[in-house]
């Protein structure tokens, strides 16, 4: 996959692009991030992105010329061009899946008061990765491709693991529990020391919903519904 992030600041990515998975995803060729600095493609002879708004108020906004060149420098008719907004569809697991799909993203990312509307033009769309405002979407830029990357076949080794995270199957992920077996006077759960799989697959799954349940009842409702679904389904097949 070819992602191209356009920002005022390409600088701010070097380091989280450098570490653990995201850089192995790289160094194996399975992602390709190319930074694009919008800057240069102000017509301004000192390089002026933003300007004031029209109507009055505070802040600036970035102006139409510099960002709209830099989309359709990188933009082909098999791009999908994501502008990164708190006023975006909010960034889920189903939405990861379905951007890594793609074959090329291309990321915006605002800063000052946001964008001047005539940019949304060359936008696919705006997506926002919590109802929270950050200051620029460099660090929303990271999280997406953090997020999305992991859906790529090969980025995780093994893609399975994925499947048993939160949010699959409308639940959270089960406790885990490493060595030591005591540690501080607290014991593993002795079901996860028993070998028997069967039963381990059940204290997972029940210690995950009841997690869910407590923390996230909106996304409990969402697996309760989907149960009454699948039973629904079941009972039509004769
Ligand atoms: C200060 S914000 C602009 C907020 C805008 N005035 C508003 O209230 O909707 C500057 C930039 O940060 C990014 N940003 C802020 N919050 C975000 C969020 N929750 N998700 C994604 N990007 C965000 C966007 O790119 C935005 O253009």
């Amino acid at each position: 996959m070819l992602i191209d992030i356009l920002s005022l600041f390409p600088e701010y990515f070097e380091s989280p692009l450098n570490f653990s998975i995201m850089k192995r995803a790289i160094e194996d060729g399975i992602i390709t991030i190319r930074l694009g600095d919008i800057r240069i493609f102000s017509h301004d002879k000192h390089k002026k992105v933003d300007d004031r708004p029209y109507g009055g108020g505070p802040g600036m906004v970035l102006a139409p010329q510099p960002v709209v060149d830099a989309i359709r420098s990188v933009k082909s008719e098999h791009s999908r061009v994501i502008y990164l907004s708190p006023q975006g569809k909010k960034l889920n697991a189903a939405l990861c899946k379905d951007l890594a799909k793609e074959k090329h993203l291309v990321f915006l990312c605002g800063h000052y008061e946001g964008i001047d509307e005539r940019i949304m033009k060359e936008v696919d769309e705006e997506i926002s990765i919590g109802d929270y405002v950050l200051t620029n979407g460099c660090a929303a830029a990271v999280v997406a491709i953090d997020a999305l990357m992991r859906f790529i076949p090969g980025v995780l080794g093994d893609l399975d693991s994925a499947k048993r995270d939160s949010f699959e199957e409308n639940m959270f992920a089960c406790p885990q529990y490493t060595r030591p077996e005591v540690f501080e006077g607290v014991c593993v759960p002795s079901v996860l020391l028993n070998g028997n799989h069967q039963e381990i697959e059940k204290w997972r799954k029940q210690k995950g919903l009841e997690k869910t349940k407590r923390v996230r009842p909106d996304i409990y409702t969402r697996y309760l519904l989907e149960q009454v679904i699948t039973n629904k389904n079941k009972e039509k097949v004769p």
